[in-house]
């Protein structure tokens, strides 16, 4: 079998509702078009995001059963310490109740106004938060990584020297940390290669900067590095993980995505006099160190996802089940970027509709025609979610890329859900020139995609 089956089986099973085209176009125009708006129970498939949306096994239900919620000292904490530190293998682990609470201790201590942190490309949670203290978040990723069709393997890479002159020019005082995100989620869920991450740590090193993970989907990245480095073909996953976390300094991570959990996360460094400041907000902000604002039984289902998402049968299912909705795709000529990334596919909405321009939002005539036909939710990632404004003409000035994501949870859907999904993505495509764009009827100052309204042009 090209694609493997679901390593799985089911065991509980959530009922979905099944809504006509006729309601779905009902309830899209009275959201004014903005898929953020639509009740989830009226989706058919969700493919807004892979974060916090997995499916727990029987095994981290039953761990549920054994929280202590103690306020301190909690036994979910020890084992959630000693999982964490087993597979990364920093000294100071910090649980937060998500990825971004990680990012804001983490910024709020070591950031000052004027200073710069590089990365591949930083998630958007991440440039805010560092933004946010009067910093600026630099992206370094390769140039292969910014073009939709090429096909290099690791598009993730960080660019060396775009790295080296930054430093140069900025000087090592004013780079307080360099990060990597692994998968690099805004650049296609591509991956990082192991000889990068070596590479990158090598001159962080040399010029004693902190170097640091966006770990969110290390797991993914993991499994990437075995197949595409000749070098990891025969070291299990766990192995190759501890190797990758060792060139680092410490990691912020989002526990909702290869965490295989629907809420928590953690930060973890080497640093103790970092640990112990930022120990000291935790407990004004989050919550104890023992628990950073999650229940005991939310610790111990992290710590029972960490040792699953490992598992190497699962990761060939995980990334494959992607492909597989990729392949079925562009064997249609529907444009996505490629190679297919980890947890998403992303669709390339300007070749889809060359004739919308992006002042009226290819992505999201996609998004809202994927939703009325199909009951399908996806997001758009393109000129409405992320243009900006000529501060002096007012005129909108587009990102580089029009995409619309469609983002998979992890042990959620069956590979014939994505057969669903290709099929309805398919007849979209074959009637592409009758889509039409849209105009801004309502818009607030900031985050506009969340609570827009459109009208249909
Ligand atoms: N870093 C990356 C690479 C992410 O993808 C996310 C979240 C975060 C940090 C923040 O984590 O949500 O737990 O606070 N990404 C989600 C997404 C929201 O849909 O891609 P969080």
């Amino acid at each position: 079998m090209r694609f493997p089956a679901e390593p799985f089986r089911i065991k509980v099973v959530e009922p979905i509702k099944i809504t006509s085209q006729e309601e779905r176009e009902t309830l899209i125009r009275e959201a004014g078009y903005n898929i953020f708006s639509i009740p989830a129970e009226s989706i058919y498939i969700d493919l807004l995001t892979d974060s916090g949306t997995s499916a727990m096994s029987d095994n981290q239900w039953a761990g549920l059963m054994l929280g202590d919620e103690s306020y301190a000292g909690s036994k979910n904490y020890y084992h959630f310490e000693k999982t964490v530190r087993d597979i990364f293998g920093f000294k100071n682990i910090i649980p937060t109740h998500q990825g971004r609470v990680a990012e804001n201790l983490l910024f709020s201590n070591i950031l000052k106004k004027g200073d710069v942190v590089p990365s591949n490309i930083h998630f958007d949670t991440t440039r805010a938060n560092i933004e946010y203290h009067g910093a600026s978040a630099l992206d370094c990723v390769i140039d292969e990584g910014l073009d939709p069709s090429n096909p290099h393997p690791f598009k993730g890479n960080m660019d060396i020297d775009k790295l080296e002159a930054a430093i140069q020019k900025y000087g090592k005082e004013r780079i307080p940390v360099i990060m990597i995100t692994i998968t690099n989620n805004s650049g296609g869920g591509q991956p990082v290669s192991m000889n990068n991450i070596r590479q990158v740590s090598d001159v962080a090193h040399k010029y004693g900067i902190p170097f640091f993970f966006d770990a969110c989907r290390f797991a993914e990245n993991c499994y990437f590095i075995k197949e595409r480095e000749r070098e990891f073909r025969n070291k299990s996953i766990l192995e190759i993980a501890r190797e990758l976390f060792s060139y680092g300094d410490g990691c912020t991570m989002s526990a909702k995505k290869d965490g295989l959990v629907n809420i928590g996360g953690f930060l973890a460094m080497n640093d103790d006099n970092w640990a112990q400041r930022i120990t000291n907000m935790l407990i004004l902000i989050e919550g104890f160190k023992t628990y950073g604002g999650l229940a005991g039984r939310d610790l111990e289902a992290i710590a029972r996802g960490l040792q699953e998402v490992l598992d190497e049968n699962y990761l060939r299912f995980r990334i494959n089940q992607t492909r597989y909705l990729g392949e079925m795709l562009d064997k249609e000529g529907v444009p996505i970027v490629k190679p297919v990334g980890g947890h998403a596919v992303y669709i390339d909405a300007k070749r889809f509709l060359p004739h919308i321009p992006p002042e009226q939002f290819p992505g999201q005539a996609i998004v809202v025609e994927l939703y009325k036909r199909a009951g399908i939710r996806a997001v758009e990632i393109g000129s409405l979610m992320m243009s900006k404004k000529d501060p002096e003409t007012g005129k909108m000035i587009p990102p580089r890329l029009e995409l619309v994501r469609l983002a998979i949870p992890r042990r959620v859907y069956t590979n014939m859900h994505m057969q669903y999904v290709a099929e309805a993505l398919t007849k979209i495509y074959r009637d592409r020139e009758k889509l039409r764009g849209f105009t801004i009827e309502y818009e607030p100052e900031f985050l506009r995609h969340f609570t827009v309204r459109l009208k249909m042009l």
